[in-house]
């Protein structure tokens, strides 16, 4: 009887142990009140078509990997061809949450974009939320936020990952703003009195490029997880160690070929945390709640295609990247961000970069997340935001 009494309460860790990544994905802060809404756009872009051969398995894939990320990939032919204006309808899911207690700070809403390989939930994970979690983070300090799933992820529309792409999204993250501005999708009773902008990675490359593109639309920007002079593209992407998403688990059954994702959790670590500045059990989560990318989305983001000068912005604007950043920094931000990012800015007030110590590029998921957390609302608060 004893045996079978610890064989069951063993078997009962093992089994909550094991379902916690899947399970309670949702997550609602303490003090917060939240809604979901499914979001109507309209998108109207200048947007790249995919002239090279299409891939339906890893064999395919992993030969464009290597192509694209070989020394001589400056010869070979783009991917993709001449940008054609495009329009269309889509919808976005996403969350608001606002403190319960309405104080000052309530009618500024964080306007917050997740990088690729999350979903929303990578501002709000319930992964042991006192230290990883943005939003609660953000309640705790009376701010209201509204964070979604780009275009393609989560229960946003689905799109070919050989076509979903960086300006499709920059006029989504538009709409999204013009809709905010209405006072639509938001539990306030008016509008927003401010909007500030966070991005993650390939969020804040969305973040800056709708900044340099309607330099009024917002009031602030955060840039998170992101370099710019120091990045290589061709490290990156061999460092998501990338497979097929649909042929790794019926879960990403509903994705195209286009659509890539980490190999393992192992190659999940090399692109987004940095030892030991990160907890094996939050990797593990990272892992195993994550969501595919477009290869589109990393073609479209090449440096030489971005539109990212923002000298016209006036508000506050800050970038915040790890220390040891493998993605965007090649494993090195300090000295990378002020070069990098300066010249871009030269019009917003108070422009900040900051290098979060020892941290990797999974900013939120670094153990000291709530420090960086810090960092940030230190600046909004000391720039009247
Ligand atoms: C988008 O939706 C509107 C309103 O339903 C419709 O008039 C328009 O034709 C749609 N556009 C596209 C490109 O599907
Ligand atoms: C940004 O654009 C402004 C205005 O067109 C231009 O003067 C400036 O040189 C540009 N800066 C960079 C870094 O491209
Ligand atoms: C945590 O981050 C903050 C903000 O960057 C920093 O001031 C502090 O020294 C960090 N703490 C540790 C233990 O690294």
């Amino acid at each position: 009887m004893k045996s079978y009494a610890v064989f069951y309460l063993l078997l009962s860790v093992i089994s909550t142990a094991i379902s916690w990544p899947v399970q309670g994905t949702y997550y609602i802060p303490p003090g917060a009140t939240c809604q979901d809404y499914m979001v109507p756009v309209t998108t109207t872009s200048d947007n790249y078509p995919w002239v090279a051969p299409k891939w339906s398995d890893d064999y395919g894939f992993i030969d464009f990997v290597s192509v694209a990320s070989s020394r001589t990939n400056d010869d070979i032919p783009s991917p993709i061809g001449a940008p054609v204006s495009q329009t269309a309808n889509y919808t976005i899911g996403a969350t608001f949450c606002t403190p319960n207690t309405a104080g000052a700070n309530a009618g500024k809403v964080l306007l917050a974009t997740h990088g690729l390989a999350f979903d929303r939930s990578y501002w709000n994970p319930s992964y042991k939320p006192e230290q990883y979690n943005f939003v609660q983070y953000a309640i705790n300090q009376g701010y209201s936020v509204f964070f979604y799933d780009r275009l393609g992820v989560g229960v946003s529309t689905k799109v070919s990952g050989f076509e979903n792409q960086l300006n499709i999204q920059t006029s989504v993250l538009s709409s999204l703003i013009a809709s905010l501005r209405l006072g639509h999708y938001t539990l306030l009773a008016s509008a927003p009195t401010s909007i500030t902008l966070v991005g993650h990675s390939f969020g804040s490359i969305l973040t800056n490029s709708l900044v340099a593109a309607e330099p009024t639309a917002v009031d602030a920007a955060i840039m998170t997880g992101y370099g710019f002079l120091g990045s290589d593209d061709r490290l990156a992407l061999q460092g998501f160690g990338p497979r097929v998403a649909n042929l790794q688990s019926p879960k990403f059954s509903a994705f195209d070929a286009g659509y890539i994702t980490t190999r393992d959790v192992i190659s999940n670590i090399n692109n987004f945390f940095k030892a030991p500045a990160y907890e094996h059990d939050v990797a593990a989560f990272s892992e195993a709640t994550k969501q595919p990318f477009a290869v589109s989305e990393l073609v479209s983001s090449a440096q030489p295609l971005l539109k990212i000068n923002a000298t016209e912005f006036k508000g506050p604007a800050m970038v915040v990247s790890g220390e040891f950043d493998y993605i965007v920094c090649g494993g090195y931000c300090p000295n990378e961000l002020g070069p990098s990012f300066n010249p871009l800015f030269t019009g917003a007030k108070n422009f900040e970069t900051y290098v979060q110590p020892a941290s990797g590029h999974g900013t939120n998921f670094a153990t000291n997340a709530t420090g960086f957390y810090g960092v940030i609302f230190e600046y909004l608060g000391r720039n009247g935001i």
